[in-house]
């Protein structure tokens, strides 16, 4: 394999046809998981790929090369839960050795993330997204099912003690996690992360989740000011990427509330998506696929063939609060979270 560093270009992108610029890319290398998330899982269970239709690393690593050359900038790295799968620290090593400067992170669990921050961190990964939504225990395992907080805190510890920057991302489940507001907003309080809220999306027509859960970022911010003086924060810093921050009062950390339901951010989203079995989403309202697998394992076609499908399928990149102003069933999108990689 190719351990050279391959300069970014000078300026390329991949332009849609709404003005915006896509330099951001989530890539879900499985969706395999440890956990069975209520909002992500189905009571039935779930099929997950064979790992023959999963893209290899190797496959990975081409795409990756390619985006870069598109101007892709940030690249996250998402599942399922990303741990999961084997030789996942080989994966990101390659991918800063050959993209020295590219911003890239990683979207866990943390369920399987103890012992690994030094090695993230040596390998040159500062940023770390974390899906907690509860820090009670028993509601750990009624919301997971698995009992595994303890697991997740202590790697939570782990990290902030040798310095990793995290998010910490919360489902907002009314019912079920918005008596622990108060816990998240002093979790924020006393360590440097921002606890961001995200408004539950109907994805994979779940229906271990009613629509009387859902909790919308307005309602979550007014409760939140009744526990803390949140803050404005300088026009800089208020919008990152989808979420809307604030400052606590006396605090070291910030709140955050992602909103695609109640308050979209299409019109700046900067985003595609690769799922694991190698299939290019430019929305993640949509279902609209393109197959970057089946170009890759052909003898007779080429890196060429699939930058023609990423140019074609960025332009048509559609807005997509206005597929949910169209939808007509109470679900987003087919697939589910896990394989698509939030
Ligand atoms: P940053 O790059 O650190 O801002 O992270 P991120 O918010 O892009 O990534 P993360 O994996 O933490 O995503 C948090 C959640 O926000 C996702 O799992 C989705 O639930 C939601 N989200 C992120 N991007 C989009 C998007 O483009 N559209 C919609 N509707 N939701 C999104
Ligand atoms: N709606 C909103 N967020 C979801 N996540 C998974 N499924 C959903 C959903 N249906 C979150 C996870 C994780 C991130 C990648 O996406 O909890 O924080
Ligand atoms: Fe796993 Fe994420 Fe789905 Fe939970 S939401 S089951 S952590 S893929």
């Amino acid at each position: 394999m190719n351990q050279t560093a391959i300069p970014f270009p000078a300026a390329a992108s991949i332009g849609d046809s709404h003005g915006r610029c896509v330099n951001y890319l989530r890539i879900s290398v499985t969706d395999r998981c440890n956990l069975r998330c209520m909002y992500c899982w189905n009571s039935e269970g779930m099929q997950f790929l064979q790992h023959a239709d999963i893209l290899t690393y190797e496959e990975i690593l081409r795409l990756v090369d390619l985006a870069v050359d598109m101007g892709i900038r940030k690249i996250r790295l998402t599942g399922g839960e990303p741990f999961a799968r084997k030789g996942l620290l080989h994966l990101l090593e390659q991918m800063l050795l050959r993209h020295p400067g590219l911003d890239l992170r990683l979207t866990t669990n943390a369920t399987l993330l103890s012992g690994k921050v030094q090695a993230l961190k040596d390998i040159g990964i500062s940023w770390l997204n974390i899906s907690l939504d509860t820090f009670n225990r028993q509601k750990f395992q009624h919301i997971t099912g698995r009992d595994m907080l303890r697991n997740v805190t202590g790697a939570i510890d782990e990290a902030l003690d040798l310095g990793m920057k995290i998010k910490l991302n919360a489902v907002a489940l009314k019912g079920i996690n918005d008596d622990e507001l108060p816990v998240f907003i002093n979790f924020a309080r006393r360590n440097p992360v921002d606890v961001r809220f995200i408004e539950f999306m109907p994805m994979g027509h779940c229906n271990r989740w009613t629509q009387d859960n859902f909790w919308a970022a307005e309602d979550i911010l007014a409760a939140a000011r009744s526990h803390a003086v949140l803050t404005t924060l300088g026009p800089g810093e208020r919008k990152s990427g989808p979420a809307r921050l604030y400052g606590i009062e006396g605090g070291m950390g910030r709140l955050g509330f992602i909103s695609p339901m109640s308050n979209h951010f299409c019109n700046s989203c900067n985003r595609l998506r690769i799922t694991s079995d190698g299939k290019l989403r430019t929305c993640l309202f949509s279902d609209k696929e393109y197959g970057l697998r089946q170009i890759l394992r052909h003898p007779g076609l080429s890196m060429q063939h699939v930058r023609r499908v990423l140019e074609n399928a960025g332009k048509r990149k559609p807005l997509g609060y206005k597929l949910l102003q169209e939808m007509r069933e109470h679900t987003i999108a087919d697939k589910r979270m896990n394989a698509i990689g939030g």
